[in-house]
């Protein structure tokens, strides 16, 4: 009867294990805790992958240069915070990030995986993190607030 009783228990455990979100599962094999900090080493090439993600998928709202100052921001009446203050991002982790950015949060869209791979996600944030640290120039001319495009195939 006990040893019944703890199989079950075995089971039931195992059951909530596998019902936990799998978000970063797909990051590498086997990995039962979520990373706290960026698995992904960026390069040139995803940091310049990531900055043309931004620029479709969140500069509409957060800006071109993170500070969340934009037209639809306003039109939206979004409270967005200015990531190009270090101050901003410096107390969450790379994985709060990673979920905000997977799940959505209140009024942001979720960035789910048909849109952004694993590795893309983490060069996301590598990124944006990066406004506190070299902003980028600005560009000449604004563009004009586009309404959101599906991004191009990514593979
Ligand atoms: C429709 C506007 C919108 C778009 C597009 C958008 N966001 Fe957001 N984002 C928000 C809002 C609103 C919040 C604040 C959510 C809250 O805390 O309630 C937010 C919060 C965040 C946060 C949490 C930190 C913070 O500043 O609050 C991160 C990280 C983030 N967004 C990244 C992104 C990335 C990366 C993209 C593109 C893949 C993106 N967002 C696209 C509106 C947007």
């Amino acid at each position: 009867m006990l040893k019944s009783f703890l199989v079950l228990s075995a089971v039931i455990l195992f059951e909530i294990a596998a019902l936990t979100p799998a978000s970063t599962l797909a990051a590498g094999p086997s990995q039962n805790t979520p990373a706290k900090t960026n698995p992904v080493k960026a390069t040139a090439a995803s940091q310049d992958k990531a900055k043309k993600m931004y620029s479709i998928d969140c500069a509409m709202c957060h800006g071109d240069n993170g500070n969340g100052k934009t037209d639809l921001a306003k039109d939206m009446s979004l409270n967005l915070m200015d990531w190009t203050d270090p101050k901003t991002l410096a107390g969450k982790s790379d994985q709060e990030l990673f979920d905000i950015i997977r799940k959505g949060k209140d009024k942001m869209p979720a960035e789910d995986a048909g849109r952004a791979k694993d590795n893309e996600v983490w060069g996301l944030i590598t990124y944006i993190r990066s406004f506190s640290k070299n902003q980028p120039a600005q560009p000449a001319a604004p563009e004009p607030a586009a309404p959101a495009q599906p991004a191009p195939p990514s593979n």
